[in-house]
């Protein structure tokens, strides 16, 4: 997918957080190399969310043809869409001018470490498709609420936020990241993620019926040993990829298991 086609909903999503890595322009310059050395299979969406300092080299890598991915802002300015007297933000316009197509919003690390409730996700969610960005919406249980078995409470709550805001949007991605599976080498298992799955698909279905539509992806120490059981099961529409997504091997292990989809 070039920064610039359209996209197939249909077609698997695997997508790369690189949170706050590399440490470097010359890193994240490598890890884009090491990207270009190998091609993704035609059917499938890959999408790069590097973090605000690296978006412009990947840009341009983009823009010269030597990936064709497309790109992914890790977040967004909750106060305006625009421009504005908001020190160390960057906004929804900034982002769409550079090429920036997608924006992650919700992620389990900007609830906790950043206070990020419903009031501010819901602006970033109206400013992200005021600027055609399509929003990855993350959701997921903490591990004391996995084990009191209330897992689909929790996403139903985080989810309702959406039923006003996407009735008439459909650029939206929705990923189930259970928290304790973030960076913890634990997995749920894949019947587990099936099942969560389609709960977020009945829920959001029960907003508006095109939303059934939605692309859910899971997210939560995929790796290319694992990323082949997760693509095999039908409520699985791709990935949101943290760690294994900063080395290009492992990334593209990933995104075959998905390609053959
Ligand atoms: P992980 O991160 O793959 O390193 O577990 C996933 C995420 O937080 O999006």
């Amino acid at each position: 997918m070039s920064a610039t086609s359209q996209l197939d909903w249909q077609h698997p999503w695997v997508i790369a957080n690189w949170k706050m890595n590399p440490a470097s322009q010359a890193a994240t310059q490598q890890l884009l190399a090491d990207l270009a050395q190998q091609a993704a299979p035609n059917a499938i969406n890959v999408v790069l969310a590097p973090s605000f300092i690296h978006l412009a080299q990947t840009q341009q890598c983009l823009a010269e043809g030597q990936l064709s991915f497309g790109l992914a802002a890790q977040n967004l300015c909750a106060q305006s869409a625009e421009t504005g007297a908001f020190t160390g933000e960057v906004s929804a316009a900034q982002l769409a001018d550079m090429g920036v197509r997608f924006v992650l919003i919700g992620h389990s690390e900007r609830r906790a470490y950043f206070g990020e409730d419903h009031g501010v996700l819901a602006n970033k969610i109206t400013h992200a498709f005021a600027k055609d960005l399509t929003v990855i919406f993350c959701v997921g249980e903490t591990a004391e609420q996995y084990e009191a078995g209330t897992t689909q409470a929790v996403i139903a709550e985080q989810l309702s936020l959406l039923q006003d805001l996407v009735i008439a949007n459909e650029r939206l991605v929705v990923a189930y990241e259970p928290v304790w599976a973030i960076g913890t080498g634990k997995v749920p298992t894949v019947a587990e993620v099936d099942a969560v799955h389609g709960f977020i698909k009945a829920t959001l279905a029960n907003y508006a019926p095109h939303l059934a539509n939605t692309p859910v992806l899971y997210g939560g120490s995929v790796k290319g040993d694992n990323a082949q059981e997760f693509a095999k099961s039908p409520n699985v529409s791709g990935v949101l990829v943290g760690g294994a997504s900063l080395q290009a091997d492992s990334f593209y292990q990933i995104i075959h298991a998905f390609g053959q989809k």
